[in-house]
């Protein structure tokens, strides 16, 4: 679709043919804008098309879609979770599995637009930093296109299954002393000097366009209706601005009467947006050393701030923050009363929203739709630790079996 980049802070304007991923005038984050008076009614067509990310083209910044790379990303369910709404004494609560996409985050749809953008764009190598989603992406996109890889990851633990990802899809891996946001300098200002390196971190507004997809989908799933909450974690703060803005342009569209509440969940010890808002703040302060078990969400100094507290301002919602203990028995609920596995950093939300309903912030009425960011399987070894698991080898008998599980012998006495 015809667009172009505007800057958040000072409104300068440039074209789409440009690689740009911040401001030139003042330095501040780019938004694409398009002419909505342009869009015509697309719900007839909408209606006998399957849910995917690129269901919404007309949507997308993209000028040719015979530059579009795709590995079937989108298209998630939103499962009911009545359990655990019980539980929580919420009556209709929904998880929409982001773990579903190709390669197990919602990154994959933020990185088919951003890839087929480089595409577009005649670019042959992509990079990014992060903590490891964003990477396992990258590379798995990169290769569909035939696009060489860079992956920047910060010191520290690395999710297992996510560097593997990256690793497995020929991505060339490099360690920066330091953590997310000192990652993440270092490949900005390498992109800066190798013009000819495209770089797909959330930065680049071409990955939220396709990120606000996920609000169209949810849209589409509540039977054109937006929930009255969203809750999610955030890290680097690019999707919470990219939901918002998918909403947004649902209200613009006249698609949609009332626009959700957005909720962002973050660590406590990784939590520089959420302390803005407790205090009612308009800017952020960084934390300089962030820790958390969730390490998708180990990020002191997000990118995305600025959307992300307009996203939560706007919208009437709010920011909470949670613990790594809470972290891990709201992802241990969630497995065990709905059947879904998901990493730390999405359990996140889980934990929050409990806080949050406890605080009687969500009415239990009300329709909230939370986030599972990725898939359980991303980052086990972080998970196995916390369950303290001993196995038991046992003989291939009956009573063997009994034994090690516990399990009496009931002695069944016949009468006659
Ligand atoms: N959940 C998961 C599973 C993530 O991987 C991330 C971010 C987030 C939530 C937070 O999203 O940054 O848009 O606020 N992961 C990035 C990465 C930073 O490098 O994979 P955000």
């Amino acid at each position: 679709m015809e667009h172009y980049l505007e800057c958040i802070n000072c409104g300068a304007k440039y074209d789409s043919r440009e690689t740009i991923y911040v401001c030139g005038r003042c330095g501040d984050l780019l938004d694409i804008k398009y002419n909505y008076r342009e869009f015509k009614d697309l719900t007839e067509s909408w209606l006998n098309t399957p849910l995917s990310v690129w269901k919404y083209k007309e949507l997308l910044p993209l000028g040719r879609t015979s530059n579009i790379i795709s590995l079937g990303e989108g298209g998630t369910n939103l499962l009911e979770c009545s359990r655990l709404g019980t539980t929580l004494k919420l009556k209709h609560l929904h998880m929409k599995n982001e773990g579903e996409n190709p390669t197990g985050s919602f990154k994959d749809r933020g990185m088919t637009v951003g890839v087929s953008k480089a595409v577009e764009l005649g670019a042959k190598i992509v990079a990014c930093a992060s903590t490891g989603n964003t990477s396992a992406s990258l590379a798995a996109y990169a290769a569909k296109a035939g696009l060489q890889s860079i992956v920047l990851i910060p010191s520290g633990k690395i999710a297992l299954g996510k560097l593997t990802q990256a690793i497995v899809h020929g991505a060339r891996i490099v360690q920066v002393k330091g953590n997310f946001d000192d990652a993440l300098q270092t490949v900005f200002n390498f992109t800066n000097y190798h013009k000819d390196i495209y770089l797909l971190n959330s930065i680049n507004p071409y990955r939220i366009e396709g990120q606000k997809t996920l609000a169209y989908e949810v849209y589409d799933q509540l039977g054109y209706e937006a929930p009255d909450n969203v809750i999610l974690p955030v890290g680097n703060a690019g999707n919470i601005s990219a939901i918002w803005k998918g909403f947004k342009e649902l209200h613009i569209l006249g698609l949609i009467r009332q626009l959700p509440r957005m909720i962002g969940i973050q660590a406590e010890n990784a939590a520089p947006i959420a302390n803005a808002f407790k205090l009612k703040k308009r800017d952020i302060k960084a934390v300089t050393a962030p820790e958390t078990i969730a390490t998708a969400i180990r990020i002191g100094s997000p990118v995305s701030w600025k959307k992300a507290l307009n996203a939560v301002y706007e919208s009437q919602g709010l920011m909470e923050t949670v613990t790594d203990t809470e972290i891990l028995d709201a992802q241990r609920q969630l497995a065990r009363l709905e059947g879904l596995f998901i990493e730390p950093a999405s359990a996140a939300s889980i934990a929050g929203l409990k806080k949050i309903v406890d605080m009687g912030l969500i009415g239990r009425d009300e329709e909230t739709v939370c986030i599972a960011t990725g898939h359980g399987l991303k980052d086990p070894d972080t998970i196995i630790k916390s369950y303290n698991i001993n196995l038991t080898e046992i003989n291939p008998m009956e009573e063997s079996i009994d034994e090690a599980l516990g399990l009496k012998q009931v002695m069944v006495v016949k009468s006659n």
